[in-house]
């Protein structure tokens, strides 16, 4: 079986195109659309394999690769980023050609010893500006992606060829036998770039646009943008780098998300009525109601991100609100939306401290809280809906 897939001159695709996945980095990050670990080869006077793929698949990656060429003929490997869905297959590899170069940057050291011990690989550190031959006039010039999103990662624009191998930035979990981007379903591929976006990179969204600027200046004549995961951008102008750009902006749309949780049910009366109070103030706002523990918390914070206020409902149970709402706004937390507006609300039944322990949290979170809330005794009553309408007013101020 052959696996390489031709992307561009003599660069093949031979990575490993995993349609069963179901979730990534444990169970952190949902996946509904399968996912790939991308790896390449280049085949100059020089044959360097930019990156390999997750230790479980590396029996596959390994025979593939013996199959396309012989491994001894692999002059150096390309390290972009340590982490194990790119690096997990190095052991088996190193085993089999042992002493081979290995260029990354000098995090990637780190975190690659840290991972798999000092086993006295052959590395060569690089940093933003280095170059490496690889023969028939061509060259890469790497280029550091420090926190984008490890502190190893990095970059490289293959010259000639002019693609940039871009690591996990411009990636999506998604996995699709067309290779390139515009050859996919696009509603999939948009909405998992973004999603990846949000879940992965938003955290260090304010690097974004510098090192967008940084890449600009260098004046690289890219044809295409060939990540670690999903597809190939290949359409000019990149759109998905405008989208980045536009992205780490982080300005939201008209749109609010109400998400809460409930034991018996009085607090999702509270969220639907905010729902219908929002499209009676605001018809043109879009609302997305959620049930915390039923939805995934990966597609909610696709959601809140392009959301310009939130409310979150959770009943008081022991004295604090549910586990789920915990869980969820301490995710949220983790991806440091800015610039969001936030309410809460929920039932009671004696003591109460479920909404101040909200809105405390919500406000740890990075949201603007607001004061209006809507704290209901048992069942909501015409008193408590009576308070929705302020609450709204405000939130969509
Ligand atoms: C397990 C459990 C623990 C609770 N603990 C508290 C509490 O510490 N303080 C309080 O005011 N109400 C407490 N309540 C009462 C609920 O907050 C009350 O029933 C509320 O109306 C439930 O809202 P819901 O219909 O949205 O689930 C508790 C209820 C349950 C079932
Ligand atoms: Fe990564
Ligand atoms: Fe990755």
């Amino acid at each position: 079986m052959h696996m390489r897939k031709h992307v561009k001159g003599n660069v093949s695709w031979v990575g490993y195109l995993d349609w069963e996945l179901e979730t990534f980095h444990g169970d952190d990050y949902s996946i509904f659309h399968g996912s790939s670990q991308n790896s390449y080869l280049i085949e100059e006077e020089k044959t360097i394999l930019v990156d390999t793929v997750w230790g479980p698949h590396h029996h596959t990656f390994i025979e593939n690769l013996k199959q396309e060429i012989d491994l001894k003929k692999i002059d150096a490997i390309i390290v972009n980023h340590g982490e194990a869905d790119h690096s997990g297959a190095l052991p088996a590899l190193l085993a089999e050609i042992p002493g081979t170069p290995i260029y990354c940057t000098a995090m990637a050291v780190k975190s690659l010893e840290g991972q798999y011990g000092k086993q006295g690989w052959n590395f060569h550190v690089v940093k933003t500006g280095d170059e490496l031959d690889i023969g028939n006039g061509k060259k890469l010039q790497f280029v550091e992606m420090r926190m984008l999103h490890w502190p190893d990662s990095m970059a490289e624009f293959l010259t000639g060829d002019n693609i940039l191998f871009s690591m996990d930035a411009f990636g999506q979990h998604y996995a699709t036998s067309e290779l390139f981007a515009d050859l996919a379903d696009q509603n999939v591929l948009w909405h998992e770039a973004l999603k990846y976006f949000v879940n992965i990179l938003n955290p260090f969204a304010a690097l974004i646009p510098r090192k967008l600027e940084e890449i600009g200046k260098l004046n690289l004549p890219i044809e295409m943008i060939a990540p670690s995961h999903g597809a190939i951008w290949r359409e000019k102008p990149f759109p998905i780098l405008e989208k980045y750009a536009e992205w780490a902006k982080g300005e939201p749309k008209d749109q609010v998300v109400i998400a809460y949780d409930t034991m018996w049910n009085g607090t999702k009366k509270i969220a639907h009525a905010i729902e219908a109070e929002i499209k009676r103030q605001s018809p043109s706002t879009v609302v997305k109601v959620y049930h915390i523990a039923k939805s995934d918390k990966n597609e909610v914070m696709t959601e809140v991100f392009q959301s310009r206020a939130i409310a979150v409902g959770s009943p008081t149970a022991i004295n604090d609100i549910l586990a789920s709402v915990t869980g969820w706004l301490a995710f949220a937390k983790s991806l440091k939306f800015k610039g969001k507006k936030a309410a809460a609300f929920g039932c009671y039944g004696w003591s109460g401290e479920g909404v101040a322990i909200l809105q405390k949290r919500l406000a740890e979170a990075g949201f603007d809280v607001i004061d209006e809330n809507v704290k209901s005794l048992w069942n909501p009553g015409e008193e408590d809906f009576a308070k929705v309408p302020e609450l709204v007013k405000a939130l969509l101020a």
